[in-house]
């Protein structure tokens, strides 16, 4: 789905499919900003460990707006334009609900292991919340036109990274912030801070039957966060002269993989999920898929 066509179909609430890569190792979905969903990516973040019967999320965003899945497990969206209540059953990773801002919603009837992947088009702030449904009510009936936020495009921050030789250790673990409430865990990473690039690519594989490995290649410019969104999963890495396994088991920890890594996943525990936040939309040429080649790309750098 492309942002083509009348910009306000583009920002109705509504299901939005994503693309499903059957796989013998599992299955593959991809959300890209502007592409799959009508807004840039600012802030990604993912709600877990929900007790059940606990309900989440009843409020609005004035400008926000947001993209919902549910990447394991599943649980209900309620949605409410100020006119009529919606209800959207999640239970698909390749199936997503676009929620416009100023939209009154609450998320409930978790599963147990659900987790849900939120895709938002602005940091946090908190003085864009309307907690309160009259209040909601009111700001919908005052007409007042809100200026949609611009979007500021925060460049990149590869200093880390653009050093011409890249190596095991510049891929480090990172525990992520944690917010710890009564209804469940969540995990926010605004683009440009908590991560330290711009995030314009999420995919995830999942359905991963046991001894599958994936990965298997390098990436040119690509820099991406591997986080073990449920179970667990081993990742190996490879700079050409040293290698480093790392084991990933908690949604709150993500791993930084540099350009110029070669990496393959292994050792998937049942149900596990692999999460990525990438750099830049999908780029078949900037996949290295074969080891010689890797092994003379790295020479040359070396
Ligand atoms: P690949 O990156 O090779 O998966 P893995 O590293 O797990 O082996 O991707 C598998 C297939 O999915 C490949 O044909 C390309 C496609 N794909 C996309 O179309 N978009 C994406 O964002 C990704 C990651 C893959």
């Amino acid at each position: 789905m492309q942002e083509t066509g009348n910009i306000s179909d583009q920002r109705k609430e509504r299901f939005i499919q994503l693309p499903k890569i059957i796989d013998d190792r599992g299955n593959l979905s991809f959300i890209e900003e502007n592409f799959h969903i009508p807004f840039k990516i600012a802030r990604t973040y993912w709600i877990y460990d929900v007790p059940g019967g606990e309900i989440r999320g009843s409020h609005a965003f004035r400008e926000q707006e947001e993209f919902i899945v549910a990447l394991s497990g599943s649980f209900d969206l309620v949605l409410n334009d100020g006119k009529e209540t919606r209800r959207y059953s999640l239970n698909r990773s390749y199936m997503g609900v676009y929620v416009p801002r100023m939209t009154w919603r609450t998320m409930e009837n978790f599963s147990t292991n659900s987790l849900c992947l939120v895709l938002s088009s602005m940091p946090y702030d908190p003085s864009d919340y309307i907690w309160d449904y009259d209040s909601f009510i009111k700001e919908l009936k005052s007409k007042t036109i809100l200026s949609v936020r611009q979007q500021t495009d925060i460049s990149p921050l590869l200093s880390a990274y653009n050093s011409p030789v890249t190596t095991v250790y510049n891929c480090n673990v990172f525990e992520l912030p944690k917010e710890h409430n009564r209804a469940g865990n969540l995990t926010a990473l605004n683009n440009g801070v908590e991560v330290p690039f711009d995030v314009k690519r999420i995919y995830y594989t999942y359905d991963i039957p046991s001894g599958a490995t994936r990965g298997g290649h390098a990436h040119r410019g690509l820099c991406q966060y591997l986080i073990a969104a449920s179970s667990s999963f081993d990742v190996l890495l490879d700079d050409g002269c040293n290698k480093k396994l790392i084991h990933l088991d908690r949604p709150n920890f993500a791993l930084q993989i540099v350009p110029g890594i070669w990496r393959e996943l292994l050792n998937f525990s049942s149900g596990a999920i692999c999460m990525v936040l990438a750099s830049e939309k999908y780029d078949e040429s900037d996949y290295i898929r074969d080891y010689q080649d890797f092994l003379s790309f790295k020479s040359c750098k070396l």
